[in-house]
């Protein structure tokens, strides 16, 4: 194992330090409190490593001592579903914390989505239970914190909508400007709406979201603006807490499968990190596997899944589901790892199946954005391939709130003339007769 593939810091690494950053290509060190956004020596991506937890006597606190001390009933345990985990993600951030607070959210089964999906054992986490209504605020809470660790003047980043919502909260709270970069007329409304109303400085760049991430990275470069995208180290700490919660939440008995929604990939990256880190302090005693699910129209994962990741690819990206619409993902080498040290895979669900997922799921009454129906959409598309047995356990990740992309419900339930499925509203004059003659036509049905 090379220096950049160590889980934790080992005895005589890093003396006196309780996290450290560690470029992922060429394992230059630096200080947790670096503000630098990637690598100065190389330019790859910065990741952290923790001195592994220890008990009171500084004995190693691994397995059930460990689950013990990380349970919401531990005492003194912090009300936030992120931050219930500080020791794995941020240890000593204490004083610094800007919590909503988050996570805490459900781990659900719903009959009719299962029975859509094939799949008797499948368990939804929704990540739309979230103070901003998106699994973003987990990452975001701990990379605002660090921002506030490190005194930053404004943060800054590209988004397809949900962690531009999110960084407007955060930096709201923490009384730091905050500055988003969207691809103009490519965000879903509610998202806009959101970081319009929390008051990011928000501009919209005449490019994709690609273009957005290449230019909030030179800017912060240059005008010294803390980087908050999750290429940023602290928020992929924070996501990793969607796993450690939900692994809490099933008693620490692994599933066989997570299934998730991949788009710039710091998910799958955090996913990786979290099951690798669970794994070696013994919380889990078997790793599930990772199904990172693209949009078929911006899939440049799976392409490079499908060869093996030989190569990196990039690709021009159209989905509906706007918040994956990503070609050229920054986290592509860790979430190859993801998928290499979980034996995962990588799957593409065309916006079809998307939608036809998203209907289901809204009808169950649990509803999600687009983006997040990829999962449910990629555990169908397993069950039927055989991939995915009966009596498997799944848990899909819903990660995004039905109401981050109002247009779509509006445009398929009162818009669109070809969708069968729709409800549409009926306009009535203010009488019980009309009320009455509606009940009697939908009986009839
Ligand atoms: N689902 C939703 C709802 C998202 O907003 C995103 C990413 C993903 C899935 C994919 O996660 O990028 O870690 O692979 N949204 C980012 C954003 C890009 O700017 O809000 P990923």
């Amino acid at each position: 194992m090379s220096a950049n593939d160590a889980i934790f810091l080992s005895a005589h690494e890093a003396p006196g330090a309780q996290s450290i950053q560690r470029c992922d290509a060429c394992a230059h060190e630096l200080n947790a409190l670096d503000a630098a956004p990637e690598c100065p020596s190389c330019g790859g991506l910065l990741a952290i490593i923790h001195r592994a937890p220890v008990d009171v006597m500084g004995a190693p606190l691994v397995g059930s001592a460990l689950s013990q001390v990380l349970s919401p009933a531990s005492p003194g345990a912090h009300v936030s579903g992120v931050w219930r985990f500080e020791s794995l993600i941020m240890p000593g951030a204490g004083e610094a914390i800007t919590s909503h607070p988050e996570g805490n959210t459900p781990l659900m089964s719903r009959p009719r989505v299962s029975r859509f999906a094939g799949c008797d054992g499948l368990l939804i986490k929704h990540e739309g239970y979230n103070p901003t209504g998106s699994f973003k605020d987990r990452g975001m809470t701990v990379g605002t914190t660090q921002a506030v660790r490190t005194k930053a003047t404004a943060v800054a980043c590209a988004s397809t909508g949900n962690t531009s919502a999110a960084l407007a909260s955060y930096a709201a709270q923490a009384g730091i400007p905050g500055l988003v970069f969207v691809p103009a007329g490519k965000v879903a409304l509610g998202k806009m709406a959101q970081t319009l109303a929390y008051g990011a400085t928000t501009l919209l760049v005449r490019g994709d979201f690609d273009a957005c991430l290449k230019l909030v990275q030179e800017a912060s470069r240059e005008l010294g603006i803390y980087l908050l995208n999750s290429i940023n180290p602290w928020r992929v700490e924070g996501q990793k807490t969607i796993v450690f919660e939900m692994l809490q939440q099933l008693e620490w008995s692994a599933p066989d499968f997570i299934v998730l929604p991949a788009g710039n990939l710091g998910n799958t990256a955090a996913f990786g990190k979290a099951l690798r880190e669970a794994h070696a302090l013994g919380l889990i005693s078997r790793v599930p596997r990772i199904v990172s699910v693209q949009a078929a129209g911006s899939a440049p994962f799976a392409a490079g899944f499908r060869d093996g990741f030989a190569t990196r690819h990039a690709v021009q990206a159209e989905t509906i589901a706007t918040a994956i619409r990503i070609g050229d993902p920054a986290s592509w080498d860790r979430a190859v790892r993801a998928i290499r040290e979980t034996n995962g895979l990588v799957i593409t669900v065309t916006d079809d199946e998307i939608i036809e997922a998203k209907v289901v799921i809204d009808a169950s009454g649990v509803g999600c954005e687009p983006a997040s129906a990829a999962s449910v959409a990629g555990v169908r598309q397993l069950v039927q391939s055989g991939v995915i047995k009966s009596g498997d356990r799944v848990v899909a990740v819903l990660t995004g709130h039905v109401l981050k992309d109002p247009g779509i419900l509006v445009e398929l339930h009162q818009e669109r003339a070809d969708f069968a499925e729709a409800n549409r509203p009926v306009e009535i004059e203010p009488t019980v007769q009309a009320v009455a003659d509606i009940l009697r036509r939908s009986r009839a049905h």
